[in-house]
């Protein structure tokens, strides 16, 4: 006789994810309980106030304060992290695992932080442990690296992985809105972080890009060996600037093999208008993998907010589930030997933009073009914009060709010296082959 018995699951959260998971499992239950084979049943939702208003559909008497008591509990099969944060996130999961318990997470920062201890553990428990929610949202990103690009030797990635920081940078260029105002509705969108300091300044699409690189290439990458800068430089003239010369600007994250090292970055860049990366606005995630067989392939799709990563939560948890049904033993791929290198930022070859406030006079020019070609770097195009008359400065913008980042910041150091530099104002890279 086959087994109709539940398959327990254990919420850690009910936030804008969690809620969105809950209700899912609640009201579909009996079409998951379809495609399985096997009704799931949630058991308890952990939060850190009982009193919250929460949804409607969901039971009150499910909600819990306890978490290790949920992760213990013998009717717990799955325990589904969706609640952030390092700590005690990490400790949790770890917990599940050594309890036999099959997990599924959304959380970037444990599993770009800890990931591959965690996935040795879950080997050896034989347990799964799934987090395609925790980059793109509900785009199918670690799902088709783990599988089906498995046979390429990956070259490079290009990716805007934080739904946050492009629905800023699109409001801020296409109705010039305030840096505030945009991330304010992102965060009322529910697309934020609980710290949205982690989207802003980078880290959060550091925390992916690792996730992602490691699959890529085989190697185990953390999301502190990713070099990050964030949008809070970024200033309405440099998005006019940009569009006048025919490129948009967006917070890339990028990782690109080498030889034997890794060059992995997350920073603003100068994307040319045409291409593709330059036209994902909003919310809207887009990853484009190079690989040797497959070429280029690009994913796109909704990076954040409620339903698009319970969507991916949710096939996640019914992954677990066709397992337990048919017995099946999970599959693990984290196979990290390449041990590749990190090249540092100073190395990088690319183009920059630079704009530079200088006194508007005679000679200036020069000055500046002197210090850039002493260190070997050859200007493509200046253009004098906004001159003052008041202050009696005019504002340059130069486009560099390729040069190393090493001679670059030696240069804004040498200029920034200069009597005739009253300030660098920016200083972006270009990603020319995006
Ligand atoms: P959120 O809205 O801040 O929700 C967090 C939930 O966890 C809340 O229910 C909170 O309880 C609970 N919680 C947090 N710390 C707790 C603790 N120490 N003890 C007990 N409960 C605790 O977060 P979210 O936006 O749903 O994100 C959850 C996870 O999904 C994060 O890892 C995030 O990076 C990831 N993610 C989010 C999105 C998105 O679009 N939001 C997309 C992809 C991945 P209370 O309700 O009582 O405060
Ligand atoms: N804060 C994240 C973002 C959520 O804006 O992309 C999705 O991981």
């Amino acid at each position: 006789m086959s087994d109709t018995s539940e398959i327990g699951i254990g919420l850690l959260g009910m936030g804008v994810v969690g809620s969105e998971v809950a209700r899912n499992l609640l009201l579909k239950a009996d079409r998951l309980a379809q495609q399985v084979g096997r009704p799931l049943r949630l058991r308890g939702i952990l939060v850190r106030d009982k009193s919250r208003r929460r949804d409607p559909a969901v039971p009150p008497a499910l909600l819990t304060t306890d978490p290790e008591d949920l992760v213990a509990r013998q009717d717990v099969h799955v325990v589904v992290e969706v609640m952030g944060g390092l700590r005690p996130a990490y400790d949790l999961i770890r917990s599940a695992l050594s309890q036999d318990k099959h997990v599924v997470t959304a959380n970037k920062e444990v599993m770009a932080t800890h990931g591959p201890e965690l996935v040795r553990l879950a080997e050896e428990q034989e347990v799964s442990l799934l987090y395609e929610a925790s980059v793109g949202g509900g785009i199918p990103l670690i799902g088709p690296l783990h599988k089906d690009l498995l046979a390429n030797e990956v070259s490079s990635l290009h990716a805007i992985i934080n739904g946050t920081t492009n629905y800023i940078l699109t409001r801020m260029s296409q109705e010039g809105a305030s840096f505030q105002t945009a991330l304010r509705q992102a965060q009322e969108l529910g697309y934020a972080e609980a710290n949205p300091a982690n989207d802003v300044e980078g880290a959060d699409a550091a925390y992916k890009l690792a996730i992602l690189a490691s699959l890529a290439f085989h190697s185990q990458v953390t999301g502190a060996q990713v070099y990050r800068e964030g949008i809070a430089r970024l200033s309405a003239v440099d998005f006019r600037y940009a569009q006048e010369l025919g490129y948009a600007i967006k917070l890339l994250a990028i990782a690109r093999r080498e030889d034997t090292a890794l060059s992995l970055r997350v920073h603003p860049c100068l994307v040319p208008e045409e291409h593709l990366l330059a036209k994902v606005d909003g919310v809207f995630n887009a990853i484009e993998v190079e690989g040797d067989l497959v070429g280029k392939v690009v994913f796109h799709g909704q990076g954040a907010g409620a339903k698009p990563t319970a969507s991916a939560i949710l096939g996640d948890i019914l992954e677990v589930a066709c397992n337990i049904a048919s017995g099946r033993k999970p599959a693990h791929t984290g196979n990290l030997k390449d041990g590749l290198s990190i090249l540092p930022i100073e190395e990088l070859v690319t183009q920059y933009y630079l704009r530079v406030t200088v006194s508007d006079s005679a000679g200036v020019l020069a000055k500046i073009a002197t210090v850039l070609g002493d260190l070997g770097i050859s200007i493509a195009s200046v253009i004098q914009k906004a001159a003052d008359a008041a202050s009696q400065t005019a504002e340059l913008v130069i486009m560099t060709h390729p040069a190393k980042e090493a001679y670059v910041r030696q240069a804004v150091q040498q200029m920034k010296a200069l009597d005739v530099v009253r300030e660098v104002g920016n200083v972006i890279r270009v990603e020319q082959q995006a």
